[in-house]
This record gives C-alpha cells, sequence and structure tokens, in this order.
C-alpha cells in the first residue's frame, strides 16, 4: 500500500518513465494514498495528477499518460469531496489537479496545492463560478475550463426542457403511469405551441446561440435577445435564416436585439438563461422580473441555479398555473427550494445538460488537456479558439501541441498560441 506518494514518484528514472508512458500504461490499480481510495493509471508517471472524482471515457487517461503523468482518480464515495478530503488526497506532492464544479476551488485549496509544486488545475466544467481565479492567479496556478464540448449537449437540454414545459410531457407521463388515462379526449394536457411564437435568450454567447438556432430553425420562432456585447455574427446568421425562409415560402423570422433584460421578459412567450453566473447575474431573475413576464410565459434555466431568486419563482409558478418553467439547476443544489417539487407547471432534472456521452469524455479529453499540455510547457490558445482537435487528432500530433483553455493565462502572462 502507498502511503507517501513522493517516494513513490521519485523511484524511477526518467527514461523509463517516457518509455512507459509513449507505451500507454493505463490498466488502473486500486490502492489507497495519503489516507484516500484511489485508482492509479500510469504508475510510474514523474508528474502526479489528482482527479477528485472518475470521468468517463479513455482518452484523457491517454493524454495524461502520454505527458508523464501519474493519474489518481478518487474513489471515495461521497458524493462531493469536502476541502479536508481534497486537501488529503493533493498531500505534499501534486503537480496538477482536475476538479469538479461541486467543489470550493479558492484560497485554501489552491494553497495546498501551491504547497504541493502544484502547476495546473483544470475544472471539469465551462463555467468556473466554483472556482476563484484570482486566488488560483495569485498562488500563480492556470485554471482550465472546457469550452466547445458542452455546447450543443446543453443547448439540447435547454431546447428539451422548453419542449416538455409546453407540451406538459412530464405530466402526462406521470399520469400515464399511475394509470389514470381512460381514453381520448379534446381537453387532456393541452399545452402550447411553439411555432412563430417569440423565444427570449439571455445570454447569447456558444449555449444560448445553439439553443436560439434549435428554436428558430426548428420551430420556426421568432427572437429577441439580449446579450452584455451585440453579437453580430449571431445577428447576422437570424436575419440571413430569416432571408431564407422568406425565398423559399416561409414566413420569416422577426429577429431583435434587445436593449434591455426586461424587453426580452416583456415580449418574449419563452425565455431561456445561458449567461454566466457572477455576481451581477446572482439572481437575475427575481421577484419583480418575473412579474414583467407573461402570466403563461416559459423560463428555462440550464445555465447556474442562482441567477433564479429559486424561493420567487416557487410562490410565482404557484400564483400563475399557466406559467411554467424548465430547470437543470437550483439554486442550493442538490436541495430544490420548498415547495417546488410540489409544482406541475414545472419540469426538473438533476443537473443533466452536459450529460451526453460524447461531451462528458469530451470534457474530461478537454480537461486533461488543460492540465497535461501546462504540465509540459504547450502554449495556450486564445480564448475562442476551435477546440475539437483535442478529441480526436492523434496524441504527439501538430495539433495537440497546444494548451486548449486556460482562463487567466494573461493574468499570468503564460506563453501564448
Ligand atoms: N447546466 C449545465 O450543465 C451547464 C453546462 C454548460 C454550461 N453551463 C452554464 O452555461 C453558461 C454559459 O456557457 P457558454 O459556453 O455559452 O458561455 P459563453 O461565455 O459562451 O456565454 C455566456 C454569455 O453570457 C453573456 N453574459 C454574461 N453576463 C451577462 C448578463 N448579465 N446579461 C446578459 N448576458 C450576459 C456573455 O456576454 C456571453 O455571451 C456557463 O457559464 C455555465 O455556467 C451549464
Amino acid at each position: 500500500m502507498l502511503t507517501s506518494v513522493a517516494s513513490a514518484v521519485r523511484q524511477s528514472t526518467a527514461s523509463v518513465f517516457r518509455t512507459a508512458t509513449r507505451a500507454m500504461s493505463t490498466k488502473a490499480v486500486e490502492t489507497t494514498v495519503n489516507g484516500m481510495p484511489v485508482k492509479v493509471y500510469n504508475e510510474r508517471g514523474d508528474q502526479r495528477v489528482i482527479v477528485t472524482k472518475d470521468l468517463p471515457g479513455q482518452r484523457w487517461v491517454d493524454i495524461l499518460a502520454y505527458a508523464n503523468c501519474r493519474v489518481e482518480v478518487c474513489t471515495d464515495p461521497q458524493t462531493i469531496l469536502d476541502n479536508g478530503k481534497i486537501k488529503q488526497l493533493i498531500g505534499d506532492k501534486c503537480d496538477g489537479v482536475i476538479g469538479q464544479l461541486t467543489e470550493d476551488w479558492a484560497d485554501e485549496l489552491f494553497g495546498a496545492l501551491k504547497k504541493a509544486g502544484g502547476k495546473a488545475f483544470s475544472n471539469y466544467a465551462v463555467g468556473y463560478n466554483n472556482v476563484n481565479v484570482p486566488d488560483a492567479t495569485k498562488h500563480g496556478i492556470p485554471v482550465g475550463n472546457t469550452p466547445g464540448v458542452l455546447t450543443e449537449t446543453t443547448a439540447e437540454i435547454a431546447a428539451a426542457l422548453t419542449l416538455a414545459a409546453a407540451r406538459r410531457v412530464c405530466e402526462a407521463d406521470v399520469f400515464m403511469r399511475s394509470g389514470q388515462y381512460q381514453g381520448w379526449l379534446p381537453t387532456l394536457f393541452v399545452g402550447k405551441l411553439l411555432q412563430h411564437k417569440t423565444v427570449g435568450v439571455i445570454g447569447a454567447g456558444r449555449i444560448g446561440q445553439a439553443y436560439a438556432k434549435m428554436m428558430v430553425e426548428g420551430h420556426k420562432m421568432d427572437i429577441i435577445y439580449y446579450d452584455l456585447f451585440p453579437q453580430p455574427k449571431f445577428k447576422e446568421y437570424l436575419e440571413n435564416y430569416s432571408k431564407f425562409c422568406g425565398a423559399n415560402d416561409e414566413r420569416p423570422i422577426k429577429v431583435t436585439v434587445a436593449k434591455d433584460p426586461e424587453e426580452v421578459l416583456k415580449v418574449a412567450d419563452v425565455v431561456s438563461l445561458h449567461m454566466l453566473l457572477d455576481k451581477t447575474t446572482h439572481h437575475f431573475i427575481n421577484k419583480e422580473r418575473l412579474h414583467m413576464m407573461k402570466e403563461d410565459a416559459i423560463l428555462v434555466n440550464a445555465a447556474r441555479g442562482p441567477v433564479i431568486d429559486e424561493v420567487a419563482l416557487v410562490a410565482h409558478l404557484k400564483a400563475n398555473p399557466e406559467f411554467r418553467c424548465g430547470l437543470d439547476v437550483f439554486e442550493d443544489e442538490p436541495a430544490m427550494k420548498p415547495g417546488l417539487e410540489e409544482c406541475a407547471n414545472a419540469v426538473i432534472v438533476p443537473h443533466i445538460a452536459s450529460a451526453s456521452l460524447w461531451t462528458r469524455g469530451g470534457m474530461a479529453t478537454m480537461a486533461a488537456s488543460n492540465v497535461a499540455g501546462i504540465l509540459s510547457g504547450k502554449p495556450v490558445l486564445p480564448q475562442g479558439s476551435y477546440v475539437l482537435d483535442f478529441l480526436e487528432e492523434p496524441l504527439g500530433s501538430p495539433k495537440m501541441e497546444f494548451t486548449p483553455s486556460i482562463v487567466n493565462d494573461k493574468d499570468l502572462g503564460l506563453k501564448m498560441a
């Protein structure tokens, strides 16, 4: 049983490590390190990377092994590891970490990582509101995230929530399973048709735009959107699509760039939230803004729970039975605010927006590429770069010679591609 990672890591010579890792020594060994249960890949790798929760797929392990890393995946059954356990995992020698969005990555953990010789951290998520980036920067630790691979998958869940709320899919499912169906009726579970209604998007970034395209092209919805930035390429895309509809005997869609979020809330039949969570977007949807929305509107949130004041939402759902919502995320996750579970006009799913196999494997690959890239001194791609090559290119190919996404690259003065 291993009790000191430092001694284990020092056992082999660098040349042996290279040979071992190039041969892709990726079979896992179950053991205990620093008192924590782990499975270890590429035991003789000379840079120690810990992964706080197991990740899907194999490529991410191969990427880290190829970068000569010993990979330790925590197998502790606690769903969300507390800081004490994470510090125990880090121990006195740790080069890099892949962490989860449910963990609190701030001064305490970055301080422990720095003390252990840490040089890289990647969140296993595109959003990084759980990471105090200035604290990481203070300790000189690059913070990676996983953009690009969640976009369509997350947009699909927002679309699924929209459709389920509009057409009362979950209520009807419960009705059917409970044996209440006695035959077709003209009034049974009458919902809302989305076609030619107005979809509102707040936060027209990668996911917001992908969702908007699904609703506009799939359901011929008019669109009104608000973002802190005007997103001119997106506007041009929508306007060209509208012209395409007109030229093909379809009703051209109406495209509106809102001057403020209130305009979206007042006009739209469906409002989907896709902004990031920060101090300015906490409780972005509150009691006042809910009252601005149409009485029978649909509100969708696949961004982060705290962008909605969930207590106000529960009150609004109860007072307005025709109002509907679709929620993937919750303010006090994993808990729901009291009363939400009783609201039949709410569709609720447990934070599964990124849960497609392709995406979860892709996120693992991106997070591993961030950590491996920093530990191997590879230059960092500018934010917004095309990153899907990391999912497919052979290891060692020139397209893999970069670090895909580091959010504090400029603050740390990292070498850029
Ligand atoms: N539910 C999930 O599992 C899941 C999965 C992926 C992403 N997300 C969340 O979705 C968010 C968006 O992801 P993305 O990849 O599209 O990010 P992105 O950075 O491409 O887009 C975010 C957009 O929000 C805009 N924005 C920021 N503050 C705003 C405000 N106050 N008002 C209006 N617009 C504002 C930004 O300008 C940007 O265009 C992430 O930050 C993450 O929190 C959730």
